[in-house]
């Protein structure tokens, strides 16, 4: 610091020296008095502080932690063929690595559903011809998060960098039914059915028959249940309190009670409970599980279901009973046992088992 001002003032003295041996010397200007003080400006916001509430090794260690323990992260694996006939197994994404299933199950391939851009398909089967590049293929960061679209926050909110946080989720089975739930939409992209529950004619059953895997957003929102009418009444789409008051994010990503559950673990934190059930959380919905039992059992009684394989046969079975088998066959997909809309899964229950008694 020292040097570089002597530097200056040498710099500055041949410069006056200079200027005082120029002959020009009425071009030297003349400071005019001193201006009024300036008003005082506010004080600035520390942008630093802000960026690096969530920028920071402090804050993302943990979400990276947490996400290394959720299923995403995981996967689950498949036991599988491959052309020689070999079983083999393979993690999800691997697994589904094909077209009709990429969307949903690959990161790539999400990412290119969102951008709308056309999504690449497979030259074969899943296993020698995959449609993305195999091996990273697994939700991560960058499949649910892209950039800020904003970095006013006081104004336009943060948006957590989010893919498709904002814009509300057409459904791939109902184009004209939209879901609405905030950040929860990212969820509500993959967590929504692929079929719609059949509503004329006698059936014929599969293992594949229901809504497949992920229910969760319609069962939440109260739609694509079998309506089947009994005495039960249903509750109106969107009303579930589950839905009005939390939602995906809130229940599965709320302040972690360990580092097991919330945050990006996506497993329920009770945190997220104590809000509203004050008085201790109910473990169960009330009746779910015997509802569950007795509709099984009538399922098998009709031919539907088998407990040897735990699936649907492949009877062909008049529409009352093929509806029964999706309520009981969605719910079950669903995986939260009713929780996700108490209400709506009981009269579902309820209205089947009185159908097919
Ligand atoms: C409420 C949390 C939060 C705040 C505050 C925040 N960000 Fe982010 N930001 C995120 C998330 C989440 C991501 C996506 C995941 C990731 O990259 O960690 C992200 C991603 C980014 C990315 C893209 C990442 C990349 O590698 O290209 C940039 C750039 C960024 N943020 C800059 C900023 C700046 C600058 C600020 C302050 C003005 C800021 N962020 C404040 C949550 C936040
Ligand atoms: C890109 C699609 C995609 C997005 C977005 C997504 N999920 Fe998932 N999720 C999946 C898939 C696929 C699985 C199953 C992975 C497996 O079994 O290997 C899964 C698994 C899960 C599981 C574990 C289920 C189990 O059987 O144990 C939970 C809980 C979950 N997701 C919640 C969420 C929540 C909450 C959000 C929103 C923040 C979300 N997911 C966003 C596709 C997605
Ligand atoms: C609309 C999005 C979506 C599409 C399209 C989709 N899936 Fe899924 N799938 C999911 C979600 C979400 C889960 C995880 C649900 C859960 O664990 O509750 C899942 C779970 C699964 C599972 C069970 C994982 C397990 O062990 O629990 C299999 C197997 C599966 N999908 C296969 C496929 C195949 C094969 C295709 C294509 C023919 C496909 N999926 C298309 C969203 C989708
Ligand atoms: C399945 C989708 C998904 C994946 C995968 C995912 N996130 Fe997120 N993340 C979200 C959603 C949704 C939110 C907004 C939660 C909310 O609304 O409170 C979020 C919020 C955040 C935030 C801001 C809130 C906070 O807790 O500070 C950060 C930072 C973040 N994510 C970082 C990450 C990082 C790092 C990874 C990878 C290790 C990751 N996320 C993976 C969906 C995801
Ligand atoms: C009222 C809180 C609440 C809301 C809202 C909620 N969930 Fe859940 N969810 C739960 C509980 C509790 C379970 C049961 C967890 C268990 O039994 O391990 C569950 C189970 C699940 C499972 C199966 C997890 C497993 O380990 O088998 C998935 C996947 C899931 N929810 C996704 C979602 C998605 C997607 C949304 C939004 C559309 C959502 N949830 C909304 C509380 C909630
Ligand atoms: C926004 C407030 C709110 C939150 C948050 C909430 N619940 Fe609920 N919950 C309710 C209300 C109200 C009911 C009763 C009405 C109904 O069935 O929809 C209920 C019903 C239930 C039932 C059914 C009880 C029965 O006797 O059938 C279970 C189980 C349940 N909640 C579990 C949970 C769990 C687990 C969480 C946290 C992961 C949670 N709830 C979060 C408000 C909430």
């Amino acid at each position: 610091m020292k040097a570089v001002k002597q530097i200056m003032l040498v710099v500055l003295g041949l410069f006056f020296f200079a200027l005082q041996g120029c002959s020009h010397e009425d071009y030297i200007p003349v400071p005019g008095p001193a201006g009024a003080d300036g008003t005082n400006g506010t004080n600035g916001i520390d942008g630093t502080t802000e960026c690096a509430t969530c920028h920071s090794k402090a804050h993302t260690g943990p979400i990276k932690a947490s996400y290394a323990l959720s299923v995403h992260a995981i996967e689950t694996l498949h036991e599988t063929t491959n052309a020689s006939g070999a079983t083999i197994t393979l993690k999800t994404s691997e697994y589904t690595n094909r077209t009709g299933c990429v969307q949903c199950h690959t990161s790539q391939g999400y990412i290119d559903k969102v951008n709308g851009d056309v999504l690449k398909t497979g030259t074969g089967t899943a296993l020698g011809f995959p449609a993305y590049p195999g091996g990273k293929q697994a939700i991560s960061c960058t499949t649910c998060h892209d950039k800020h679209s904003s970095f006013d926050f006081k104004n336009d909110g943060n948006d957590f960098a989010l893919r498709q946080g904002f814009t509300p989720v057409v459904l791939a089975t109902d184009a004209s039914y939209k879901i609405e739930m905030g950040t929860s939409n990212t969820c509500v992209n993959c967590h929504q059915p692929r079929a719609i529950v059949p509503t004329t004619g006698d059936i014929k059953l599969s293992n594949r028959f229901g809504p497949h895997y992920g229910p969760q957003s319609t069962l939440l929102e109260g739609i694509q249940g079998a309506l089947i009418v009994g005495s039960t009444p249903y509750p109106a789409p969107k009303s579930a309190k589950h839905r009005t008051g939390a939602s995906c994010v809130t229940c599965h990503m709320g302040k972690d009670s360990e580092a097991t559950n919330g945050a990006h673990t996506w497993k329920p934190t009770p945190n997220a409970c104590t809000t509203c059930h004050a008085g201790g959380t109910p473990t169960s919905v009330t009746g779910y599980a015997a509802d569950m039992a007795t509709l099984e059992e009538l399922l098998v009684a009709k031919g539907a279901y088998s407990t040897t394989t735990n699936s649907l046969t492949t009877a062909t079975v008049p529409i009352k009973v093929a509806q029964a088998a999706w309520n009981y066959v969605m719910l079950k997909q669903d995986k939260s046992n009713g929780v996700h809309n108490p209400a709506y899964a009981k009269a579902l229950l309820k209205n089947s088992i009185e159908a097919i008694k």
